[in-house]
This record gives structure tokens, C-alpha cells and sequence, in this order.
């Protein structure tokens, strides 16, 4: 019987191993737009495609990230410049894009860019630190989707969009755990709608990684910021202490975060060029092991376990 059933999982393994190898032709014909190629992830995507044949239409938001990605690429990397957060820069670069893939239409749209701060208890924040975030990770990348999504439709191409484990397990306040489960939802909905045209959506769930998002000095500094703006109420009842054992903890998780990002890029690079992409990747011995199997557990053991690793406030009963 056990034998019958590893048989039966082995052969499982085995055809969706075979199935997944399968690659689309042409890819040297293919274009694929990425956003937030500066740094981290969509640069490395940017410079594997490029290597793999892709025509990548990079998009940076510095000029001096731009210049640097070119240096690093062929000829046939083109680079433009976009800032997710503002419609103009929007429409200029779709007009952009309009005007080098012509009739084919775009293959591939790649919705990188992101921000991580600020990030504290949802208690010391206020509305415009919300917005900050979601207009990044949110906000642009509907913007962005529904400008480019006609050229996408008329390649039959694909959507890949970077949410994170954060989109399924919310750990902490602020704008950034919200804004990575909008990102799932609108990819849930968007995924089912777009079918119907022959166009895939992928989303890309990262863990912990070493980049500028996860910078551990750059978010304990945001973070005393907002301390030292918070309420003297806010201050009374979380108290220095509190503070002290969050900064430990942003620490602990430089210590977590995976070094190599080609286990994120080659995620993105098989959503885009396999015949068969799935839609959910999760990239990251933690994603696999710790937040994936946390998002299927009941509640309450989610709730115990995270208030068991997290700082207690001050006043707390
Ligand atoms: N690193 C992780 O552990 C992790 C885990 C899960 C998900 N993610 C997600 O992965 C994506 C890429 O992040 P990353 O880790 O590769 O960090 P990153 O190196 O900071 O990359 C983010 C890129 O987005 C750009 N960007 C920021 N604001 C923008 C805007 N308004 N318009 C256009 N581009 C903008 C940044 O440009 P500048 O460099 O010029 O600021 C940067 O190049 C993000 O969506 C992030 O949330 C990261
Ligand atoms: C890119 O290369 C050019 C010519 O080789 C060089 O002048 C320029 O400084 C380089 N830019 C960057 C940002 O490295
Ligand atoms: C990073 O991961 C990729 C793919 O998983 C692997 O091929 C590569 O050797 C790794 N690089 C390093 C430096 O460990």
C-alpha cells in the first residue's frame, strides 16, 4: 500500500518535473519589461535575460542606475526611466514601450519595484506613512498593469508580479505587509480575468533576501525616526525598552536574509519562458519552511507563535 502511494507521488513529481521544462520558442523575439532594475532583484532579472537572449526593456528609477545596468548588458537591453508612483512617468514609458514592440506586443511584464519603509506598530504610524508604501507596491503596480496590459493581451503574454511571504503571513504594521497581500489579491482576480486572452499571471513570493528592501540600518533608522515622532502616550506605554529589543530584532533578521538572488530571478525567469509557469513561486529556505506552512496553520497558533518571538510593549497586561 505505502510502496503503491511513493510510486504514485514519485510519478507525480516526475511528470509535473517534465512539464515544467517545457520552454516557450522565440525568445529572442520576446520583449520583457521590468520595473525597479536599479538594484536588487530586477537588476540581476534584467542582466539573466539579457544573457538568456530577451529583449529587456529595463526600467530604472535613476538615470545613474540606468546608466550603470547599460554598462553591464548588450546592445539590446534599452533602458527608460519610471517612477511607478506618478501616472505621466507611467504613460511615457508605456508610449515607450508601444513604440518598440509594435504588433507583437510585450511578453512580459515584470512588476519589481518596491519599498519597505517606514515600518513600525501600526500604532506609531500615521496615514501618510501608509500611503508612502502603497503607492509603491500597490498602487503602482495596478497603475502600471493596467497601462501596459493591452500590449501584454496582444502578445498573449505574461504577468509576473513580486508580492512577498509578507502577502500571506502579516508579521508587522505599516503599509508594507498590506500592500504585498493587495498585490496577491489583484493578481488572484486579475489572474482569473485575463485567461480568458491567453495571458498567464505569476506571482513571486519571496523570503528573506539581501537587498536594499531588507537593508537592516536603513530600517532601524526609519524606525528610531518614528520613535522619536511618536506620542508621549505611544512612548509611555511601549517604553525605550521595547525599542531596544525591536532594533535586536532587525538585527537578527540581517542574519536571515539569503545572499544568492538568482533563487528569486530564476523564479521570475521560469514564469516568463516556461510553457507551463505556475502561479504561486516561493523563493527561500524560509519561504518554503517556515512562512508557507505559517500561512496554512489556524490563527491562533499563528498569533502565538509570532507574539512569542516579538518584543513586549512597556504597559503591557
Ligand atoms: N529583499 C527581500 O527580502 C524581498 C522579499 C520579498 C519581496 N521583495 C520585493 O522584491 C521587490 C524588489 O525589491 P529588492 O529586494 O530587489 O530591493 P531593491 O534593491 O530596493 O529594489 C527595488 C527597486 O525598486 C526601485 N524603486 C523604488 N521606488 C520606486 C518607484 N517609485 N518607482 C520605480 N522604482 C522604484 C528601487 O530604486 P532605487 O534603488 O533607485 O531606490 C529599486 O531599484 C520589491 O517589490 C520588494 O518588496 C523583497
Ligand atoms: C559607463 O560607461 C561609460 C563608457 O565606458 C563611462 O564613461 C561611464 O562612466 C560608465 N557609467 C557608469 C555609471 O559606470
Ligand atoms: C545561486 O543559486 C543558483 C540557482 O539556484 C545556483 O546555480 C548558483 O550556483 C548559486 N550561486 C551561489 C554563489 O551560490
Amino acid at each position: 500500500m505505502w510502496l503503491y502511494l511513493a510510486a504514485f507521488v514519485g510519478l507525480y513529481y516526475l511528470m509535473r518535473w517534465y512539464r515544467e521544462r517545457q520552454v516557450v520558442s522565440n525568445l529572442r523575439d520576446k520583449y520583457v519589461f521590468i520595473t525597479g532594475c536599479d538594484s536588487g532583484f530586477g537588476n540581476v532579472l534584467a542582466r539573466q535575460l539579457d544573457l538568456r537572449g530577451l529583449r529587456v526593456l529595463a526600467a530604472c528609477l535613476t538615470e545613474k542606475g540606468a546608466e550603470l545596468l547599460r554598462n553591464q548588458t548588450s546592445d539590446r537591453l534599452e533602458t527608460v526611466i519610471l517612477d511607478v508612483t506618478k501616472t505621466d512617468s507611467i504613460a511615457v514609458a508605456t508610449q515607450w514601450v508601444k513604440e518598440r514592440v509594435g504588433d507583437r506586443g510585450l511578453w512580459g511584464l515584470v512588476n519589481n519595484a518596491g519599498i519597505s519603509v517606514p515600518t513600525a506598530p501600526n500604532e506609531w504610524l500615521t496615514k501618510q506613512d501608509f500611503m508612502k508604501i502603497l503607492n509603491v507596491n500597490l498602487l503602482g503596480v495596478i497603475e502600471v498593469t493596467l497601462s501596459l496590459l493591452p500590449l501584454v493581451r496582444k502578445a498573449r503574454g505574461r504577468v509576473v508580479n513580486v508580492a512577498s511571504v509578507l502577502g500571506r503571513v502579516s508579521l508587522y504594521g505599516g503599509g508594507y505587509c498590506i500592500s504585498k497581500y493587495g498585490v496577491e489579491a489583484f493578481s488572484d482576480s486579475l489572474r482569473r480575468e485575463i485567461s480568458h486572452f491567453g495571458v498567464k499571471v505569476a506571482i513571486i513570493e519571496p523570503g528573506y533576501f539581501k537587498t536594499a528592501v531588507t537593508d537592516a540600518e536603513m530600517i532601524s533608522r526609519t524606525f528610531r525616526e518614528i520613535w522619536d515622532r511618536a506620542s508621549p502616550e505611544v512612548k509611555e506605554v511601549y517604553g525605550e525598552k521595547f525599542l531596544v529589543s525591536s532594533m535586536k530584532m532587525i538585527e537578527l533578521m540581517k542574519k536571515q536574509c539569503t545572499q544568492n538572488l538568482s533563487l528569486v530571478t530564476d523564479c521570475m525567469e521560469h514564469a516568463l519562458t516556461a510553457c507551463h509557469p505556475r502561479t504561486r513561486y516561493s523563493a527561500g529556505w524560509d519561504a518554503k519552511f517556515i512562512y508557507l506552512p505559517l500561512s496554512y496553520m489556524p490563527t491562533f497558533l499563528v498569533d502565538a507563535m509570532i507574539s512569542w518571538g516579538s518584543p513586549r510593549p512597556a504597559k503591557a497586561l
